[in-house]
């Protein structure tokens, strides 16, 4: 039994299987509590969170990613930490990397996303999208069975994504097994002729890109990585090579496990409670009410951190500079305040898409429309192939004593592995 006054969040393995029953102890304590161990003010509360996500002024998105890890590599000093924070930038974890960035710098890289996230370029995409989630499905349909994160959500996930930046269409395979999406069937024979050096997959994507994005600057072809090549800044500046280069990286690294733990989490539903399958059936016009109480039920970024530069408040809590605040996505999506019975699924939840899981404000997800648009297309494909989804009960056992684990991290929320079994449809 765990003592949830004396756990630590950030290791203990309980937690990370089911973080919530620790999220309702700390709200219960204050929506705005200073936890034990690291020292981390966790904010578990919906209106709180969304009251720190905008607090830009005070909160630094620095150590977004890492949180308390590494432990910061200054003593914070006075009220105002801003000038420590900026000469020791370099050594937060993905320093170079949007998410972690602070204006003026932020302004500037988001004007770049923008010019990869159009929506002409997600409209095209969105079409690439129903025959991907087809040719997904044509690798196993004959089974009656896949497990869906190796067989159908990993793959379409990456593949989405080399599609949106417009990555030649040989080179998308090689891009599926690098990044560890698997591969597709027979494929193998083929691609060993080449075999990309480095496997580190963010050393890879940069290669590539940079590779892909030299080329286009000295000779653009008309296509979308060409567009990306000679993008400017908003005032007609033009920008380094490796400007460009990283915010295309970080997509993959933003939008493939997040997205893989989305479609999971809606397909575990979807076999745990048949009769959604028949409502969703009938009226297609649901399944994007279905995604969004996905999003809250489960929210595949469970946390996200804030630096406070400044000494601040968060609701009722004073915040002094250098506090490393935990914003608890998964914890204010599942506020009793806020959602009524937040721990059930419901598909008639009015304000579901008051979710917190794509974040707010300056830093709010930049992907949102493409993660939404994957999940919309993979429910309406799943239900248009197969007949009688249901959970693997030799794997996850049967209903009602379901067995389903959960990556051990602080950080996501979502499934190792789901197994399903079906009928084809005809
Ligand atoms: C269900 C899937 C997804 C979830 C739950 C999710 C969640 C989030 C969250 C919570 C943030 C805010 C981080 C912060 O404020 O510190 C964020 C930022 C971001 N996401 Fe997503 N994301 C998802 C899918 C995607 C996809 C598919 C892409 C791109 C293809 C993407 C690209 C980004 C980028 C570029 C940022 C940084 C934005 C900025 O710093 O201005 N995400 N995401």
């Amino acid at each position: 039994m765990t003592d949830l006054d004396t756990v630590d969040f950030f290791s203990d393995g309980n937690v990370a299987q089911d973080p919530f029953e620790y999220f309702d102890h700390l709200r219960g304590r204050n929506p705005v509590f200073r936890e034990p161990h690291y020292g981390v003010v966790a904010v578990t509360g919906h209106q709180e969170v969304i009251e720190a996500f905008k607090n830009t002024e005070a909160l630094s998105a620095v150590n977004s990613i890492g949180g308390p890890f590494p432990p910061l590599p200054f003593v914070p000093e006075g009220d105002d930490i801003t000038a420590q924070i900026e000469s020791h930038r370099h050594r937060f974890p993905i320093f170079e990397h949007i998410v972690t960035m602070d204006p003026p710098d932020h302004t500037r890289a988001r004007s770049l996303l923008g010019r990869m996230l159009t929506p002409k370029r997600l409209k095209e995409n969105e079409e690439y999208l129903w025959d991907l989630a087809n040719q997904q499905i044509d690798e196993f349909i004959d089974n009656g069975r896949c497990e869906f994160l190796g067989e159908f959500a990993k793959p379409f996930a990456t593949l989405a994504i080399t599609d949106l930046l417009g990555v030649p269409a040989q080179d998308r395979e090689e891009f599926r097994r690098v990044l560890g999406a698997g591969e597709r069937p027979g494929t193998r024979v083929g691609a060993l002729d080449h075999e990309p050096v480095g496997t580190n997959p963010l050393d890879y994507l940069d290669d590539r890109f940079r590779g892909y994005l030299a080329e286009r600057r000295r000779e653009p072809v008309g296509d979308i990585l060409s567009g990306l090549a000679t993008a400017t800044y908003p005032d007609g500046s033009t920008p380094e090579l490796m400007e460009l280069v990283r915010p295309a990286t970080f997509l993959f690294a933003a939008g493939q496990e997040t997205v893989t733990k989305l479609l999971s989490s809606a397909l575990r539903v979807l076999g745990d409670r048949p009769e959604y399958q028949s409502i969703l059936r009938e009226d297609r016009g649901l399944i994007r009410a279905f995604v969004e109480e996905s999003l809250r039920f489960d929210s595949p970024t469970k946390v996200d951190f804030r630096l406070a530069r400044t000494s601040t408040r968060i609701g009722d809590l004073d915040v002094p500079a250098g506090t490393v605040v935990m914003l608890g996505l998964a914890a204010a999506n599942r506020d009793p305040r806020k959602f009524e019975d937040p721990n059930e699924f419901r598909l008639d939840r009015r304000n579901a898409h008051d979710h917190v899981a794509f974040g707010r404000g300056l830093h709010t997800c930049a992907g949102a429309p493409l993660a939404r648009m994957e999940g919309h297309v993979t429910l309406n494909r799943l239900l248009d192939r197969m007949s009688d989804i249901g959970i693997s009960e030799s794997v996850h056992g049967p209903a009602g004593n379901r067995r389903y684990t959960y990556e051990p991290t602080f950080l996501l929320r979502g499934l190792v592995e789901l197994h399903i079994e079906f009928t084809p449809a005809r």
